[in-house]
């Protein structure tokens, strides 16, 4: 089992509609393929963290990162790991809100999310509390 992370920037203005779209799709694409993560989105910046089988997570971040509603996708990293953290959760969708910011801040110590010094670990620590997880 293994653990990805990736961060990317909206290329366009997203809708509700566009967001819960994406969500749909990863929703069923990920149950298919055995994945779980979650997915946070904050100023037009997005963080998602995969678990699964390494084969299956490197196809779908290679799906992912072609898809045209972001760009500037880049790998934070891809781990082996004991257990999934995210096992409940074929993706869980963190969205934008004072609270989050906050935890951004404390994280990334600025309120948008930029990522490129953290750590895999780190940022798997990040999505966890703003997903209000000990
Ligand atoms: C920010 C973002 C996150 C995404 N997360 C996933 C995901 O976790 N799993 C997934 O299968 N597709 C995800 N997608 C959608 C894929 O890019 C792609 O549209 C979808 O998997 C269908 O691929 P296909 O049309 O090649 O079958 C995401 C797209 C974006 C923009």
């Amino acid at each position: 089992m293994y653990r990805l992370a990736y961060t990317s920037a909206v290329s366009r203005p997203l809708t509700k509609a566009d967001l819960k779209q994406i969500l749909s799709v990863s929703v069923s694409r990920n149950k298919a393929e055995k994945l779980t993560g979650a997915l946070c989105f904050s100023r037009d910046i997005f963080v998602q963290v995969l678990e699964g089988r390494r084969h299956r997570l490197n196809s779908a971040f290679r799906r992912i990162a072609r898809d045209p509603r972001h760009e500037d996708v880049e790998l934070i990293g891809l781990e082996p790991i004991e257990e999934r953290i995210f096992g409940n959760w074929s993706m869980a969708f963190v969205d934008d809100s004072e609270e989050v910011r906050g935890i951004i801040l404390k994280h990334c110590g600025l309120d948008r999310l930029v990522v490129d010094s953290l750590k895999l670990a780190d940022v798997t620590a990040l999505v966890r509390e703003m997903l209000g997880k000990p």
